[in-house]
């Protein structure tokens, strides 16, 4: 079964993804796929990547450049992790999240795993700078003033914000992850490829090495946010940031909200609309989907056949926690802190619509939609209720 399920996802790969993406000695070993080459040079690579994303990007379809560069990110993970069963995964994170320094032992193991490369903080950071591109296109970031919602260890919406033009970042985190070694790890990776990262943004590829450069010369936390005139509230909690009302053009944040408690979100909604000026915009990228499942073995919603307290158990706690939100709950929680949605694309991959038929849905998920169910990602733009 196992080798059936690959061999479904490989053959909706193409052959220069997989080149690209897995080393060929992981793919050889595991699934026997002799037939990819075994070495590819770097600028081969190099030609094969820009192949796939740089047309789509000139064709000015640009959230077809961002699947694209999604999909390629999530086959990679798919090849490459070990695969852990969710529950012995969940009951590790739930122990070291109890004990002394456990988040800081879970980064560790992070990075042992391979999460902090430059070539994956590059990926990421390419499919991010997509989306931060299209968001300029309705709300300017150039001289902006911008708070990130949970900017964890490598500052990489910080960054791409900086290089984006922002004036003044705030970055508010439950935790001081921050580490100027793992942005690094991420400045080097964008400095291998600076015209992907460069038209991915839509900035100019000069000034764009020039100011990544300039931060690869701060070696220390202090110095790095001093260079990105960056403030960094942490610890903090985004439901109290201390900023000033109205005093902020951009409120954004990247895979975090999934991440809050329901009540505490509504709160973090509360202080969005405080804080955010008349003509500024929140941004939020909302991961739905169950995060158990990333690797891409899984079916997308298995996380909706548990019940609350079951889920509680396992996941309550800051490592591993997911709300298990849906579409129209988060709509409804913009509407009680008055934001209104001004703009909205939502993923719903078919594969998970289908697993719907496959599981015993939890009564707490009775009565919503199938797009409800299915949803992977939500990205949406908030706007203060009186400015619309
Ligand atoms: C999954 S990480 C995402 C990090 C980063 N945005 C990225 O893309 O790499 C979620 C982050 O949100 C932070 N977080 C969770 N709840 C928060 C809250 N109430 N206020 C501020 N940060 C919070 C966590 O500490 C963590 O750093």
């Amino acid at each position: 079964m196992f080798q059936s399920t690959i061999k479904n996802v490989l053959n909706t790969i193409s052959r220069r993804e997989l080149q690209e993406l897995a080393p060929t000695t992981i793919i050889n070993k595991k699934f026997n796929l002799n037939r990819v080459p075994s070495t590819t040079s770097r600028q081969q690579l190099m030609h094969q990547r820009d192949n796939y994303r740089i047309p789509h990007i000139a064709s000015k379809n640009y959230s077809l450049s961002s699947d694209v560069a999604r999909r390629c990110y999530d086959k990679k993970k798919l090849l490459m992790k070990k695969h852990l069963n969710w529950r012995v995964k969940g009951l590790i994170q739930l122990l070291l999240s109890k004990i002394p320094f456990g988040v800081n032992i879970n980064h560790k193991l992070q990075f042992l795993r391979g999460a902090y490369t430059e070539k994956g903080l590059l990926k990421s950071a390419l499919i991010q700078s997509d989306q931060i591109r299209e968001f300029d296109h309705r709300q300017s970031i150039e001289n902006s003033t911008v708070l990130e919602i949970g900017t964890g260890w490598s500052l990489i919406g910080v960054i791409l914000f900086h290089l984006k033009g922002a004036k003044k970042i705030f970055g508010v985190d439950l935790h001081p992850h921050a580490n100027h070694k793992v942005a690094h790890i991420l400045l080097r990776g964008l400095l291998s490829d600076i015209n992907g990262i460069a038209t991915c943004l839509g900035v100019s590829k000069a000034e764009t090495e020039h100011k990544i450069k300039l931060l690869l010369k701060c070696n220390a936390n202090k110095s790095l946010f001093e260079c990105l005139n960056f403030t960094y509230i942490a610890p903090g909690d985004a439901r109290h940031t201390n900023l000033k009302d109205s005093s902020v053009d951009i409120v954004f944040s990247y895979g975090v909200l999934e991440h809050i408690p329901t009540d505490v979100l509504a709160e973090v909604f509360d202080e969005n609309n405080r804080i955010l000026k008349n003509n500024g915009t929140s941004y939020h990228n909302i991961g739905m989907h169950d995060h158990y499942d990333s690797a891409g073995l899984g079916n997308g919603v298995n996380f909706l056949k548990y019940p609350q307290w079951y889920w509680q158990l396992m996941t309550g706690n800051d490592i591993s926690y997911h709300n298990r939100l849906r579409l129209s709950d988060y709509r409804r929680m913009f509407k009680n802190s008055s934001l209104l949605i001004s703009n909205e694309k939502i993923s719903v991959p078919q594969k998970n619509i289908d697993a719907l038929k496959q599981i015993k849905l939890n009564q707490q998920f009775h009565g919503y939609s199938k797009t409800d169910l299915a949803a992977a990602e939500y990205f949406v733009d908030l706007k203060v209720a009186n400015t619309i």
